[in-house]
Parts: structure tokens; C-alpha cells; sequence
């Protein structure tokens, strides 16, 4: 039935500089439908969407939106079109309140040069009435959290009457419990006859909410599935064009003496009294929920952020951690939570952004050593599989999980004593996924140190040697024995 079709896409095709970035793309998405993209970190999941959306333009193929051929030339032709979109990267500009970022470029006016601000007010609280959200029309977009934004920028698709709702890993930076209301809107919003594409990495999400999935590989459709005739196992493989064994390569390695420690770390009202140590070949993994202060107490030993009270020690003798190059200069790294923040300068190439943390690694002697230098990086990043045109490309050119495994990377090479990651598989596809724990694990056969926030407990029971667990700002457990680990145990830690 040719009409229960919303949108096609046929054969479209885009180059950038040193990458066919789409290749004969085809899909077809359905009225009233969830259709799932998937694909490795560069497959050109984002590039597509940015088509659909009228950022980029295809080199060659067409849109057809209601058995129709349309031209979108920029993101208000899409929404003409009934197409609104919810970026990977959330833009959004955070000096606005709500209300004027719902009405921006489209201010209803009392007359010529009057904005009226009252039936402006008055529209936004019917929207959010409507849409059953609980927020005020003059709260700043700043104060918000990710997730109460993106409902704002769902209300902004409804309030354009889109038809068609694209979101680009929604939820690779909010908690749980957020995952949860999001689903039940985008199925809310499907039951109302929107039609959604839906991009993410995690696989279980992908399963509850697709009625379809699309997998791209290298630029390329692989085949649309439809999601009660396949099964995990299957879309991985179609996506990495491989089969996928053991997801957690942990070795159990010989641990050593006690390499970090740290104690009655407090800050007030943030955390309190944090104890806890890794040793050598050590990987130890810290749970909790968002907001439990894990984010906050890693941020602090990194030099980021400052403590009332506490010490810390590195191979028993104390240290002080006032800054990010006090604690670098101690042999502390870490690979933020926020990595656009703190982790890359966009403008700046690949192999700049991955050198940034070793560049003392490769002076010796008063010369830098560059030729080891890009065969290090060239042998990591091989083994993540980053996907670049070269070492030269400005690193914001990347697509959003490749710059995380650069930033990855650097860390990886750097040779610290102990390494901190927050979140490191965020983001990253599930074949890159392996590869990184792979590097953890040969970071702890170096007989290093390893701290690894991760809110995917799989991980870090697959992962990790010990798991402390945090709860409101503070340690309320601690798992000892990995042959023991439960999810129902760290869960109880978490929130009891
Ligand atoms: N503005 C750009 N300039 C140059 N190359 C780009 C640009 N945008 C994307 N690319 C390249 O196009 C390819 C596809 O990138 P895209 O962002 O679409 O991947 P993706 O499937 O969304 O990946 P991820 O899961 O990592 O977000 C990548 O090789 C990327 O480097
Ligand atoms: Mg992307």
C-alpha cells in the first residue's frame, strides 16, 4: 500500500572531502511508525537526517514527502514540509526562556514592530498544557536539563504541526528515568500519527520502540528489517558486517599494591566523605543514578572542580589535585562526561586533538618525536576503527562517535598512572565498543589504575573488578567479588 507511506528516500547520495559520505541511499518510512537508523559511528546516520532536514543537500536522489518529490533547501522549507528534527548535538540558545525559543523567527506580533508577549505567554501555556508538561513559559532555557529541553523542542514539532519527527541519539545524555518518559511521548506521539525516525546506539532502546529498522553501513542501506522478524544478534551483525562474540573481553589479571586512594573526600553539599582505592591492574567501577554526585566527586580528583576537605594519594604519598594540570602532572587522566566542553577543540585537526595529552610523552631530549607519535595514534585509532579522511581533518568534521573515540584515544596513550572515564562508551557503536574495553584492559595489564563511571550496569559488571555505588553524594556500597556482581544488589545501593 503505496499510501500509508509518509516520506521516501531514493537514492541519495552525498560527498564531502575525502568521504562518499552516502551511497544510493533508499528507505521508506510509514505514517504513524517508529523507523530505527542504525549503523557504526560514521555510517551516515546524521548525514542523512541533516538532508532530511535541509542543512546539507544531496548530491544526487530525492525526498518524497506524501507521494510527492520535494526540494528542501534549509531547515524552514523542512518544516513547511512537516519535518522538524531534535539534533544529536542539542543547540539551542540558552540566554532564551522557553517561551521565546518555542516563537523565535515567528513572533506574533501586536503590530508592525510590536511582539505580542501576552499572546505569546498565553499560546505557551496551551501548548504545555496540551502536551501535559509541567514547566512555566519564562523559565530560562539554561536552568533546564537536557531532557526537559528536548520536550521543549518536541512541543516546538508539535507546534509546527510536524508531521514527521526526526531524533538524532535522544538519549545518550539523560538519565534513566528521562529515557523512560521520552519513550512514552515518542509513543504518544506515534499513536497520534507522527512518524519518527529514531537514531540511537543502544540496542535494547531500539527493540522497545521500532516498528522498523534500517541499518547503513559505510554510507550504504543494508536492508530495512522489520523489528518483530529480527532479533539483536541479527542487527549488530548487519551493522558491523560481522559476527559479534564475548562484548566484555575482561581478563582477570594479577592485581597489584594500591595505586590511588582517596579519603573523606568532602564537598559540601555536593558529596561527602568519599573513601575508596584502586590498585594496580585494577579496574573499579562506580554506579548510581544520575545526579548521585559520581560525575562531581571525578570531576574534583581530576582538578575540574574544588573539595572542602579530604586527601588523596597516588602510590601512598598525598597529593594535591587544585587543578586540571596539577592532576595531569600526577599522572591523573580523565576522559570527561562532557567532552564537548572539556574534551576537543573542534577547529583543530584529528591529530592535534589526540596528541593534546602526550605531547610529553613524545618529547625527549628537547625534540618531539613525531614519527612515533602518528604511528601510536595511527595504530589506536586503527584498532577503534576512527573514521576520518586523515590525520589534517578538523575534528568537528567527524561524526559525533568518532570524536569520542579520538578523544578516547589520547587518553589511552597518555601514560598515566591512573585514568578516570566517565561514560566512555557513550555514544560509540557496539563493534568500537569491544575494541575500547579491549584498550582498558590492556591499560590494566600496564599495570595502571582504572576508574570507569558508567550508568549501563552491564558494562561495569562485565568490566570491572569492584563496583562502588553512590547515592546522593555519597559511597553506600561497595561490590567486592566479581563472580557475585548483581544487578539487583548495585540497584538496591542506588536507591534504598
Ligand atoms: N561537515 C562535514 N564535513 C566533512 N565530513 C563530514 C561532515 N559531516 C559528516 N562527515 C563525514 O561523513 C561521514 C558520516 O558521518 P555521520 O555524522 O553522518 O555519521 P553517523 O552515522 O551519524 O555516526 P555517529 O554514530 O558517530 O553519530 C563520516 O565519515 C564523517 O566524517
Ligand atoms: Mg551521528
Amino acid at each position: 500500500m503505496a499510501d500509508n507511506i509518509k516520506m521516501e528516500v531514493r537514492h541519495i547520495s552525498k560527498s564531502f572531502p575525502g568521504v562518499k559520505a552516502l551511497d544510493d541511499v533508499n528507505f521508506k518510512l510509514k505514517k504513524g511508525t517508529v523507523h530505527v537508523l542504525c549503523g557504526e559511528n560514521g555510517a551516515g546516520k546524521s548525514t542523512l537526517m541533516k538532508i532530511l532536514y535541509g542543512i546539507y543537500h544531496q548530491d544526487e536522489g530525492e525526498i518524497i514527502v506524501d507521494g510527492k518529490v520535494v526540494k528542501i533547501a534549509n531547515p524552514i522549507d523542512a518544516r513547511n514540509q512537516g519535518i522538524s528534527m531534535i539534533f544529536q548535538e542539542l543547540s539551542f540558545v540558552s540566554d532564551m526562556t522557553l517561551e521565546e525559543n518555542l516563537f523565535l523567527g515567528r513572533w506574533i506580533k501586536k503590530n508592525a514592530c510590536l511582539i505580542d508577549w501576552e499572546k505569546i505567554r498565553d499560546e505557551t501555556k496551551k501548548l504545555l498544557e496540551k502536551e501535559g508538561l509541567p514547566y512555566k513559559p519564562d523559565t530560562p532555557l539554561r536552568s533546564m536539563s537536557v531532557s526537559n529541553i528536548q520536550m521543549i523542542e518536541i512541543l516546538k514539532a508539535v507546534s509546527f504541526n510536524a508531521e514527521i519527527l526526526i531524533m538524532d541519539e535522544p538519549t545518550s545524555s539523560i538519565s534513566n528515568k528521562d529515557v523512560e518518559s521520552l519513550i512514552s511521548k515518542i509513543e504518544e506521539l506515534r499513536s497520534r500519527g507522527m512518524s519518527i525516525i529514531y537514531i540511537s546506539h543502544k540496542m535494547d532502546e531500539i527493540f522497545r520502540i521500532a516498528d522498523e529498522i534500517t541499518i547503513l553501513r559505510d554510507g550504504k542501506t543494508i536492508t530495512t528489517l522489520q523489528k518483530d522478524e529480527t532479533n539483536i544478534d541479527q542487527v549488530i551483525e548487519l551493522m558491523v558486517g560481522r559476527k559479534l562474540e564475548n562484548q566484555y573481553p575482561k581478563e582477570i589479571m594479577e592485581i597489584g599494591e594500591e595505586i590511588f586512594k582517596v579519603e573523606h573526600l568532602t564537598k559540601q553539599g555536593v558529596f561527602e566523605d568519599i573513601n575508596f582505592n584502586v590498585k594496580r591492574g585494577e579496574i573499579v567501577g562506580f554506579a548510581g543514578l544520575v545526579g548521585a554526585g559520581r560525575t562531581e566527586t571525578m570531576n574534583t580528583l581530576f582538578g575540574l572542580d574544588t573539595y572542602d576537605s579530604g586527601d588523596v594519594y597516588l602510590n601512598r604519598k598525598p597529593i594535591q589535585v587544585r587543578n586540571v594540570r596539577e592532576a595531569i602532572a600526577n599522572g591523573i587522566a580523565m576522559v570527561t562526561e562532557d567532552r564537548r566542553r572539556y574534551g576537543i577543540i573542534p577547529v583543530r585537526s584529528v591529530m592535534e586533538n589526540a596528541s593534546l595529552a602526550t605531547l610529553k610523552k613524545y618529547f625527549a631530549g628537547g625534540r618531539r618525536h613525531k614519527h612515533e607519535e602518528i604511528k601510536d595514534i595511527s595504530e589506536v585509532f586503527e584498532k577503534v576503527r576512527v573514521k576520518t579522511p586523515s590525520l589534517e581533518t578538523p575534528i568537528k568534521s567527524l561524526s559525533g562517535g568518532n570524536q569520542q573515540k579520538v578523544i578516547l584515544a589520547k587518553w589511552l596513550l597518555c601514560n598515566s598512572e591512573v585514568m578516570i572515564m566517565d561514560e566512555p562508551t557513550r555514544g560509540i557503536d557496539v563493534g568500537a565498543k569491544k575494541e575500547i574495553y579491549e584498550l582498558i584492559g590492556d591499560f590494566a595489564k600496564n599495570g595502571k589504575g582504572i576508574i570507569m563511571i558508567s550508568s549501563e550496569l552491564p558494562e561495569l559488571m562485565g568490566m570491572c573488578d569492584r563496583i562502588y555505588v553512590m547515592k546522593e553524594g555519597k559511597i553506600t556500597g561497595c561490590l567486592e567479588n566479581r563472580e557475585i556482581f548483581s544487578q539487583e544488589q548495585i540497584m538496591n545501593y542506588a536507591v534504598s
